[in-house]
């Protein structure tokens, strides 16, 4: 009886052994290695030189960046990137893994001190196809990678790799002279078109904006997924990533995705939806993903000062150069977001749920009922509480903030000029 059960018991074990073993001997980036040593050894002429290919171990290759705090693991698949693994066939493969980096991006940040996963994201530490964090660019590779990979999301790892323009995040995050470098063009857009259609100011970057909602670049940038309400985006869970959260809010409209709670169904008081404007209109999908890429770049990262390549100054008041006071103050609008609420070039249109009619003052339509030192007065103190339209219903989201502390001197007389120039009933004031 016990002997029967000693002799299974170590049929068991010497098989756990097997599998141990080979488990080991075949680690799902083993074939990926393999068929690149049989690829290069063919295309290599000269016999030693075969023979020296074929001779180099299969294992793990890691850079350890330790100013960067990474281990990165990723050319134990991409060998074609290797820079100790393809001294001389740089170009020789066409398919991922086994092909080399495109362009010059591997020559101006060498592996061995920049590693991959700066700019790529992904779990540096991976050696499996999941795990590294692969983001198919589109829904036929997605498909594709299904079928081929099993892909899916990488479990707990909130930092999937970046693709097409999104990738361009990286580089800002390093590259202080990113908007005159070639390729990044998504990332300039992005900057440009948040002063334009006056996201500051209700958000922050940096600490610099309005006071409506949030620091797009501390907070929304470093935003982790259980912080974000997802119940509303239509995203299937394998899209759930904090880039498609940031999209959805410039190609869905912001209600849908934050609906409030107006009626007060669940919840003591009623909540508004959100005090986001609806872009739609206004923005591309293109714009949608310059404006995610940029957001994205405000990511924190561990860069040490050494990684960092210093650029101009941004332009301020001061320093820039303007046709006419009036035009002075077309800048010190955008700059401020003044847009964001009363929309491009003070033509109205944003809404503000529950507020007296529903949209946010046309100031076109209004600037000419002031005088100089009311307008004045009026921006300096804001109007902190707006009326509602149904007394019984949820605060307006928006408000006019004060800009006392903000705008002074030259830039608010500027500005006034800029409003008094598009005031529609203007001819009225004599100048
Ligand atoms: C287990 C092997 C393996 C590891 C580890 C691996 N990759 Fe890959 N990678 C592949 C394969 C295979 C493909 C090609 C997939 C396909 O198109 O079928 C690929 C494709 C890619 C692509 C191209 C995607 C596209 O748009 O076609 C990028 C970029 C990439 N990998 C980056 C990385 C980075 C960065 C890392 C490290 C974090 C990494 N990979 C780790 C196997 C690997
Ligand atoms: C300086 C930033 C940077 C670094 C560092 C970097 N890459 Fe890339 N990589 C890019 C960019 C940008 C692209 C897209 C280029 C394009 O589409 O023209 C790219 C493209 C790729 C592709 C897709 C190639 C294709 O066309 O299918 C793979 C795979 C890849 N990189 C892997 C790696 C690996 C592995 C490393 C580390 C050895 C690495 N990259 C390091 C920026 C970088
Ligand atoms: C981790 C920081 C870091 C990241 C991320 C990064 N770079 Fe760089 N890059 C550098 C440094 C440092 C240099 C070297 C600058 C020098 O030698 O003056 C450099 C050099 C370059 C150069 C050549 C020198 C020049 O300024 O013309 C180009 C082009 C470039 N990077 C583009 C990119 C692009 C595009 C990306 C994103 C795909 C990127 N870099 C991502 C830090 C970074
Ligand atoms: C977060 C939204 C928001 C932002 C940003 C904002 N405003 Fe306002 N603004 C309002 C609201 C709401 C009112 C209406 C207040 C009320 O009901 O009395 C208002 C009213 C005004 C008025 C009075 C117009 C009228 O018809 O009563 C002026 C002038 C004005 N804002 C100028 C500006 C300028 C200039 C900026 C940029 C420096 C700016 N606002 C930024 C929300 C905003
Ligand atoms: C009138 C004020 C206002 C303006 C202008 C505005 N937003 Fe918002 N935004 C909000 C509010 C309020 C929220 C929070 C509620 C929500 O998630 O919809 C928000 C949410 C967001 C979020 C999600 C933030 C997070 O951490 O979950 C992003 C991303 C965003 N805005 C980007 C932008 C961009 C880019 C622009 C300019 C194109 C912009 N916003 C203009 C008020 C505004």
């Amino acid at each position: 009886m016990y002997r029967k059960l000693f002799f299974w018991g170590n049929v068991v074990l010497f098989v756990l052994l097997i599998l141990a073993i080979a488990k080991d001997t075949f680690r799902p980036w083993m074939p990926y290695q393999r068929a690149y040593r049989r690829m290069q050894a063919a295309a290599e002429a000269a016999p030693e030189a075969r023979r020296i290919i074929l001779g180099r171990p299969i294992q793990i290759k890691q850079t350890i960046l330790t100013d960067l705090g990474e281990v990165d693991r990723c050319i134990t698949c991409h060998q074609g990137m290797d820079p100790i693994a393809t001294p001389t066939l740089a170009n020789a493969f066409t398919d991922n893994p086994h092909k080399a980096h495109p362009s010059d991006f591997l020559k101006n940040h060498p592996p061995e001190t920049f590693g991959c996963v700066t700019c790529h994201r992904g779990q540096g530490l991976s050696t499996t196809f999941i795990d590294a964090g692969h983001t198919p660019r589109d829904e036929a590779q997605k498909a594709a990678w299904k079928k081929k990979h099993g892909w899916e999301p990488a479990d707990h790892w909130e930092y999937p790799m970046l693709t097409g323009p999104y990738l361009q995040a990286s580089c800002v995050k390093c590259h202080g002279d990113f908007e005159s470098l070639h390729g990044l063009e998504a990332a300039v857009r992005g900057k440009r078109l948040l002063r334009a259609h006056g996201c500051m100011g209700c958000h922050q970057w940096r600490g610099e904006g309005g006071p409506v909602s949030v620091d797009l670049a501390e907070e929304t940038a470093n935003k982790p997924l259980s912080r974000i309400d997802f119940s509303n985006t239509g995203l299937d869970p394998e899209d759930r990533t904090l880039l498609n959260w940031i999209r959805l809010h410039f190609v869905k409209d912001p209600w849908a995705l934050v609906p409030g709670d107006p009626a007060a169904k669940y919840n003591a008081e009623p909540i508004a939806p959100s005090g986001m404007p609806d872009f739609r209109d206004e923005l591309s999908e293109e714009d949608a993903a310059a404006l995610t890429t940029y957001i994205l770049s405000g990511q924190s990262a561990n860069i040490p000062h050494t990684y960092h390549v210093s650029g101009p100054k941004e332009p301020t008041f001061q320093s820039l150069r303007f046709g006419s006071r009036a035009q002075a103050g077309k800048w010190v609008y955008d700059q401020y977001g003044c847009a964001g609420c009363h929309g491009l070039n003070g033509k109205g249109g944003r809404r503000n749920f529950n507020y007296t009619g529903g949209l946010e003052p046309a100031l076109v339509k209004s600037v000419a009922t002031f005088t100089r030192e009311e307008l004045r007065e009026k921006i300096e103190d804001g109007v902190m509480v707006v009326t509602k339209e149904d007394p019984q219903g949820p605060t307006p989201p928006l408000y006019m903030p004060p800009w006392k502390d903000k705008i002074k001197g030259e830039e608010m007389e500027a500005l006034l000029d800029y409003l008094f120039s598009i005031g529609e009933k203007q001819e009225e004031w004599g100048g």
